[in-house]
């Protein structure tokens, strides 16, 4: 089974209206009323389409998110099931800052084929495609994971590149990768794109090594799995998220969350740009319309395309 392409359309709209409802707020130096832009409409533009939609990524959960909650219908609820996983705006503060690489993201699936994680941390592994399967593991360290990859990419150590999120608790990594000699580039944020730079052409980036957001690490999954790329995960769960890792099913709390356990079958995703980044070109204000631009794949119908529409204002 797959998803039918007349979907695709309906799913692009929705990160297209959120990302025009977040650059209203580019530059205003308020992360939740720009994150508040980008979710409003994107709820709307999903429940305008004909499917029985569940969120299973999403805002938070639903005592702490007013919308777009984890388990929140959506749709007119007539149709296919499916799982959506949703970042309404990923790099609040790139918006809030006018700073690039801010878009708008959701994943597709059908019903069952995403992972339901809680809005915590993951520890996260990624690399690209054509690698042998799970050559990575988290409990090797950093030193014995570069150096299989760089066994399995034919080349040296030296001329690996990693892409690691700026933050304290990194310290560590970062000590290993620069004792081995792997060249290091910087996000300050933002590890969907920083994970997605492993994948492609020509890719920026061997490997994405760190702890960033969970549902950020569902949604990654779902686009390296249109490239036959890597993700190994593993929830970072204090007491409290325990109990709401329960609720949604995860028993298993040290469980290492490999790409099939995290996505299976056919996928649709979508980022639209608000900010211009790695994936999409930013919101482009026309005078009387917005120009957007959309990174789109589709696994089961081998589509990777970049999407360009104008909305009249
Ligand atoms: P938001 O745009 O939702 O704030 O997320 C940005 C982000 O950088 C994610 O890409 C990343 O997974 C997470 O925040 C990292 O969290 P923290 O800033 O707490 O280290």
């Amino acid at each position: 089974m797959s998803i039918d392409l007349k979907y695709l359309d309906f799913f692009i709209k929705a990160t297209e209206q959120a990302a025009i409802g977040a650059s209203r707020f580019i530059g205003k130096k308020d992360k939740i009323a720009a994150d508040k832009g980008a979710v409003d409409p994107m709820r709307s533009e999903l429940n305008k389409i004909h499917m029985k939609g569940t969120i299973v990524i999403g805002e938070g959960e639903m005592d702490e998110a007013p919308m777009l909650y984890i388990g929140e219908k959506l749709g007119t609820l007539n149709g296919p099931e499916f799982d959506i996983a949703v970042d309404p705006l990923e790099g609040t503060k790139f918006t809030a800052n006018n700073e690039p690489n801010a878009f708008s993201v959701l994943a597709v699936s059908e019903k069952g084929g995403l992972l339901s994680a809680p809005d915590t941390y993951m520890e996260k592994i990624v690399i690209g495609s054509n690698l042998p399967e799970n050559l990575m593991d988290i409990d090797n360290g950093v030193e014995k994971n570069l150096r299989l990859l760089a066994e399995a990419k034919n080349k040296k150590i030296s001329d690996l590149c990693a892409c690691v999120l700026k933050r304290p608790r990194h310290d560590n990594i970062i000590r290993e990768l620069n004792k081995i000699g792997v060249k290091i580039n910087y996000i300050t944020d933002g590890d969907i794109a920083g994970a997605l730079s492993v994948i492609g052409d020509n890719p920026k980036n061997d490997i994405y090594y760190g702890t960033g957001g969970g549902p950020e690490g569902v949604i990654v999954a779902a686009a390296l799995s249109c490239y036959g790329a890597q993700i190994q995960g593993r929830l970072v769960l204090d007491d409290k998220e325990m109990i709401r890792a329960k609720k949604l099913g995860i028993t298993d709390f040290n469980k290492k969350y490999d790409i099939k356990d995290m996505v299976k079958g056919d996928i649709i995703f979508c980022a639209t740009g608000v900010t211009s980044g790695d994936l999409a070109k930013g919101v482009k204000d026309l005078g009387d319309k917005f120009e957007v631009n959309t990174f789109v794949l589709h696994k089961s119908q081998k589509i990777i395309k970049s999407v360009i529409n104008t909305y009249n204002k």
